[in-house]
């Protein structure tokens, strides 16, 4: 099992509000615990922190407000004392504004050789004052902003897939490969295991700068080109002993393009937001997890098992709602919302995708059960996607809440007593029944759930990597076996179903008695 931290908001270890590398290290024991086989860290470079961190100004390096490289240094060698292998956020695609090579390219003026490491074009219309393209832009608006020339005309515009503070890089450039293979040396020479690739699929760029059109190729999305840059860097990481996993942060609805990244030598793994994205039914999540299984048995590759991340509305809030899919392009907040529910589905989920083959994810707080902070006070959201979106969009804030660790009140032992400043985003003060203090030792909370099932998990010789074989079920029911002797049963149907034959029950996710499954609740059996 994969565990996300979002470093950001785990632990504040020196009372600034803001999560760092020291409260990192403190609460190790507490993943270790939890029997985290890797961490996943966001980004903690340097940053003028426009887009959280994914804006990066120094990819060899830590922002002060997380610590310091030797810092990084230590927590690696703590965290593989504890077995658990470290991954780290690695944002190729576009760098902030001010990174030292966007900063030369902008002082350079046009035509200087150091703006070709990006996309630097003129405008359209008579005075250059149209954009080079009409793209819209992953956050919504346009892709590009106007430079102002040394001498203070208006000059050329530059590219940006996300904020105007993430200029996108020109992978067409020689160099600006040269500097990925040697940032990824960086860090694989450092002890890292594995890296979480983002915004993947997009780092090449259709030269022509055509507009996006539905019967031709996407100009950004997914261009065959980009292969060749995993395929180097699969080479760089098959040269470490071991060999150092790749982690693709890939966004494509074709599952067939999607399985293009895994091959053999390319990328190791894949997030699988088909799974995370589908609606809380039977027949869809089965033709999810069919569909991943049949894209990924044939190449080799594990599955993923991904409920949410940093991006997207908290699990315990999206199967709360009617519409239980997830889509950037749909309403986040203001939606009736039943918590109760939602988290009873959410317990069921987990032991779901826990006992899929393949490799699962937990994003920090998916344990304890942290439903989506939705009344964040407007001026204290940080998100650009709501300033984006002409403030309709909230963003993603309401899933990056700082957690709770202890006690009856914010900080919730997120900082340490005395801490100067309140925590980044607010926490809801009914948090308090959901604090790791207050859920340990009580069976029926979310982290003992996550607990057991996570220890099952790991003791369980069916839970390992071996295949799926759906047994029969009524409708609106997901039951599948395992060898040896393991079945899943989860019912998504209104009604209550029979509990199929079995030795033992291991786990249920909500109390059961007597021989039928609620609705809503699964159970992990042994059979044999
Ligand atoms: C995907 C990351 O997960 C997201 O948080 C970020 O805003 C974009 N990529 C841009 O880097
Ligand atoms: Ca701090």
């Amino acid at each position: 099992m994969i565990y996300q931290v979002y470093p950001r908001s785990f632990a504040d270890a020196n009372g600034d509000g803001i999560g760092d590398i020291a409260g990192i290290r403190q609460r190790l024991d507490y993943l270790a615990g939890l029997g985290v086989d890797a961490i996943w860290f966001g980004p903690w470079y340097p940053s003028p922190m426009a887009d959280a961190g994914y804006d990066v100004s120094d990819f060899r390096a830590i922002d002060p407000v997380f610590g310091t490289l030797d810092e990084v240094s230590a927590l690696i060698a703590e965290a593989h004392d504890r077995g658990l292998r470290i991954i780290i956020d690695l944002v190729p695609n576009h760098c902030s504004d001010q990174h030292p090579w966007f900063q030369a390219a902008l002082a350079g003026g046009p035509g200087a050789p150091e703006r070709e490491l990006f996309w630097f074009r003129p405008g359209r219309g008579p005075g250059g004052e149209l954009p080079p393209t009409d793209w819209v832009g992953e956050f919504g608006g346009g892709t590009w902003t106007r430079t102002t020339n040394p001498d203070g005309t208006p000059g050329d515009w530059y590219l940006h897939l996300f904020t105007p503070q993430q200029p996108d890089f020109n992978w067409d450039h020689p160099r600006v490969r040269a500097e990925f293979e040697e940032i990824l040396r960086f860090w694989l020479d450092r002890g890292v295991d594995g890296i979480r690739i983002d915004s993947a699929a997009l780092l090449m760029k259709d030269p022509t700068l055509p507009e996006v059109h539905p019967d031709r190729p996407h100009p950004f999305h997914d261009l065959d080109g980009v292969h060749d840059i995993y395929r180097s860097w699969r080479r760089i990481a098959d040269g470490y002993t071991p060999p150092r996993a790749l982690i693709g942060e890939v966004w494509l609805p074709d599952r067939q393009r999607f399985a293009n990244y895994l091959r053999p030598d390319e990328l190791h793994t894949a997030f699988n937001f088909d799974f995370l994205t589908c609606a809380w039914d039977a027949a869809k999540l089965r033709d999810s997890i069919d569909g991943t299984l049949a894209e990924h048995v044939p190449i080799g590759a594990p599955a993923t098992w991904v409920l949410s991340n940093h991006d997207v509305t908290r699990v315990v809030t999206r199967y709360g709602r009617a519409d239980t899919t997830f889509s950037f392009a749909s309403k986040r907040e203001g939606i009736p919302t039943d918590l109760e529910l939602g988290t009873i589905r959410a317990r069921a989920a987990a032991l779901l995708s826990l006992s899929l083959p393949g490799a699962a994810y937990v994003y920090q707080g998916e344990e304890l059960g942290l439903w989506e902070v939705e009344d964040i006070p407007p001026e204290l959201r940080q998100d650009p996607m709501y300033p984006r979106s002409g403030y309709v969009d909230p963003g993603r804030d309401g899933c990056r809440v700082p957690l709770p660790w202890s006690g009856d009140a914010a900080p919730f032992g997120f900082s340490p007593e005395g801490a100067s400043s309140a925590p980044w985003l607010p926490q809801p003060a009914t948090w308090k029944d959901r604090t790791v203090q207050a859920q340990t030792g009580d069976p029926h909370s979310m982290l003992e759930l996550y607990r057991t099932a996570i220890r099952l998990r790991r003791e369980l010789p069916a839970l390992g990597d071996g295949a799926l074989r759906w047994l029969d079920a009524p409708e609106g029911v997901l039951a599948f076996a395992r060898d040896p002797g393991f079945a899943c049963v989860v019912n998504l149907s209104a009604d209550p179903v029979p509990i199929p034959a079995h030795r033992a029950r291991l786990l249920t996710s909500r109390p059961v008695e007597g021989s039928l499954l609620p609705p809503d609740t699964a159970v992990w059996l042994a059979t044999g």
